[in-house]
């Protein structure tokens, strides 16, 4: 079977936001089966014992208490976000992001015939002051924010800064979907827990997945939230129609919870990527160290490197193609155009030769 993306063997395409196959840990499942009831109709929230199961993960994950009843199953971010819009917007309606920000993201939103208005981030994440006055002026169907190893960015929200955002969700009753698919893949300190977590008066969704920390083959994903929009969602004629959306897919995860596999898995992800960004960065700064400015990643995955000179890295693509090496130019991010002199590169699909042997052909390019 052929998977979304294949590559030619000459190339190192770091523009990917994939996990290598070779990490996807297909030995796990070979022993798994279903019952007889996860071939009928679901609970549309999603089964409730997988929602407890799930609950008690998150909770000590997050190090912040998840209830059962505020979360509901997705295949996935993807699909959750579509929900998302189905239910808290209308073509015309206008969507704030933050810029730089997730390009599908971006393309879903225009593919709905949504106004989306870009803003700006600092290291802390989205700046309030200019989120406060989009709120006033755009009367916005929700803000759409990647708070934790932010893609393409690299940024993960502070504290405060989630507290300040929830705070405005709750003041001004604008919806906040927090987009969290790499909220656990941290590799040292754990980010500030999901923005759903602050407060449950407040409209705030935080989207969860387990594509990048278990196998995004599963399609199988979360929304935490509590309130009106969320009760909308769940009450969906979709959910109501087919039932919750992936009753077998997590029968099968369900055990691997429990039995502590999914986390050692987890572990053992968090620590391959560790240590592949980390020759990533280290071959970035030994090649072309001298032209950018670019952070060490603490967790999910990407680097996001920015030519000081200010130059077109969309000009070098097809000559970065013919070299063998390629990566997401950051304009592709950005609702306004911007970011030509930044891009993207995943340092999850390659063993750490080839990032090495990346670093030397992005020197090249661009020596
Ligand atoms: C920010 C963000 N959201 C969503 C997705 C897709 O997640 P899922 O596989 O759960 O649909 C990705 C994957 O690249 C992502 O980076």
């Amino acid at each position: 079977m052929a998977t979304q993306v294949t590559r030619p063997d000459y190339l190192i395409d770091l523009a990917v936001g994939q996990p290598e196959p070779d990490l996807l840990p297909v030995d796990l499942f070979r022993s798994l089966s279903v019952e007889q009831q996860n071939l009928a109709y679901g609970e549309q929230a999603g089964d409730e014992t997988f929602r407890q199961v799930l609950s008690a993960w998150l909770s000590e994950d997050y190090e912040q208490p998840v209830n059962a009843e505020q979360l509901l199953l997705t295949n996935g971010s993807s699909n959750a976000l579509d929900m998302i819009c189905s239910q808290l917007s209308k073509p015309g309606a206008t969507i704030l992001v933050e810029d730089p920000s997730y390009f599908i993201a971006l393309k879903l939103f225009k593919e709905r015939g949504f106004n989306v208005v870009a803003l700006p981030m600092d290291e802390d994440g989205v700046e309030l002051q200019a989120l406060e006055q989009a709120i006033q002026k755009y009367k916005p169907a929700f803000f759409y924010t990647i708070p934790s190893f932010h893609n393409p960015s690299g940024i993960t929200q502070s504290y405060s800064r989630r507290q300040g955002i929830v705070k405005l969700a709750a003041q001004t009753r604008c919806p906040v979907v927090a987009d969290d698919v790499y909220q656990s893949l941290y590799f040292g300190q754990k980010p500030p827990a999901p923005l759903a977590c602050y407060d449950d008066n407040a409209p705030v969704l935080s989207v969860g997945s387990f594509s990048k920390i278990l196998a995004p083959g599963l399609r199988l994903g979360w929304i935490q939230g509590s309130g009106d929009i969320f009760h909308r969602l769940k009450n969906s004629a979709l959910l109501q129609s087919g039932g919750g959306l992936a009753p077998v897919t997590s029968a099968l995860v369900e055990p691997l919870i429990v039995n502590g596999e999914f986390q050692k898995n987890l572990e053992y992800l968090r620590q391959i990527y560790a240590a592949r960004s980390e020759v990533l960065l280290d071959g970035l700064v030994s090649t072309i160290g001298d032209q950018i400015s670019i952070k060490k990643p603490n967790g999910g995955y990407f680097l996001w490197a920015s030519f000081v000179d200010g130059r077109d890295v969309a000009a070098k693509l097809d000559e970065a193609r013919q070299a063998g090496v390629s990566y997401l130019p950051g304009k592709i991010c950005s609702a306004n155009g911007q970011f030509p002199s930044s891009m993207r590169l995943c340092f999850a699909w390659y063993p750490q030769q080839q990032l090495m042997t990346a670093s030397e052909r992005l020197g090249l390019v661009f020596s």
